[in-house]
């Protein structure tokens, strides 16, 4: 196990990718490494080509060195066009665990976390220009009401934001602790950890465009999948859930399901599992972060 991130139901995902040792294979959220190395573990003559976006990611990833092993320091948005630069247009399965790594949240200038104070960064990306702080401090309260409300899922989204604003009118939000204190007296009384890590989440999901970035990474893995290969997606929380279900069951995110003439839905996956899989009991005990995963597996028709 690596101190920078436990990887989660590593068995059911490389079980779910139903690997090809010939096959080429994309881990488009390296993080730690933890699923690329499993996977390569069961290639032979095949390859893996991992991205993330985050520097300390690539890092890790440079402590691979393997000829089947290629890493591009890249958001997962792009996947197409970079496999194209790799040479591999079509793959025989993909993998994404959605989400921050246990590094990024354990590092206090990150930002990520409502346990340590630091400052209001939250970008996976540290070359991206929108920080929390930025966002904290630029958005009208109309937009804040928004995301807290479509990304955190607070019940008071207004409150908070206007909370923000009268704020930040005394002094601009540069720190996570100074989050915390600006809606300290609009959390509710007893279940204020639950309330910030809402709002940290709606943040970090604003920050770093994540459900855009699953959008065009869903379409895409349609486009680069060759038939019969698998997507194996492991999300944390319902929004991203429901996108990756929508997508897999209907082939469009939002809206209107396509048909053929003969009145079959058009769509590029079947699903292989009906419900997402979760994490088992003893994973859970050892490993609090399991408990949110939802783990869903595609194969291309
Ligand atoms: C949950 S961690 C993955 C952990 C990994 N499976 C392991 O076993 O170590 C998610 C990783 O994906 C990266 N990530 C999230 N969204 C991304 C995106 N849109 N493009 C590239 N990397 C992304 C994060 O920086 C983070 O390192």
């Amino acid at each position: 196990m690596s101190s920078y991130h436990n990887p989660v139901m590593l068995a059911e995902c490389i079980d779910g990718l139903n690997i090809d040792p010939e096959g080429t294979y994309v881990d488009v959220t390296f993080g730690g490494g933890g699923h690329s190395l499993a996977i390569m573990e069961k290639l032979k003559g095949g390859k893996l080509i991992a991205f993330d976006q985050d520097e300390d990611a690539k890092k890790e990833a440079e402590k691979i060195q393997h000829r089947s092993f290629t890493f591009c320091q890249a958001n997962f948005r792009y996947m197409k066009q970079y496999l194209k630069l790799q040479g591999a247009s079509k793959v025989n399965g993909i993998l994404a665990d959605l989400g921050i790594s246990s590094h990024q949240i354990d590092e206090a200038s990150r930002g990520f976390s409502t346990r340590f104070d630091g400052p209001l960064d939250m970008r996976m990306d540290r070359k991206a220009k929108a920080t929390a702080a930025k966002i904290l401090n630029s958005y009208t309260e109309e937009q804040l009401h928004k995301i807290f409300g479509m990304y955190g899922e607070l019940k008071n989204a207004k409150t908070a934001a206007k909370a923000v604003v009268t704020n930040r009118s005394k002094k601009p939000l540069a720190t996570t602790l100074d989050l915390k204190t600006a809606l300290q007296s609009v959390a509710p009384r007893g279940k204020e950890n639950k309330y910030f890590a809402q709002v940290f989440q709606a943040l970090r999901i604003e920050v770093n465009a994540e459900m855009q970035a699953l959008e065009d990474f869903l379409h895409q893995s349609g486009e680069v999948m060759e038939k019969g290969g698998r997507l194996v997606v492991m999300s944390y929380h319902s929004l991203e859930d429901r996108l990756v279900k929508n997508y897999i069951n209907t082939g469009k995110m939002f809206g209107e399901v396509e048909k053929d003439f003969f009145g079959n839905k058009v769509k590029p996956f079947e699903a292989v599992n009906r419900k997402p899989i979760e994490a088992s009991v003893e994973e859970i005990e050892q490993n609090s972060r399991a408990r949110s995963a939802k783990l869903r597996v595609a194969e291309k028709i």
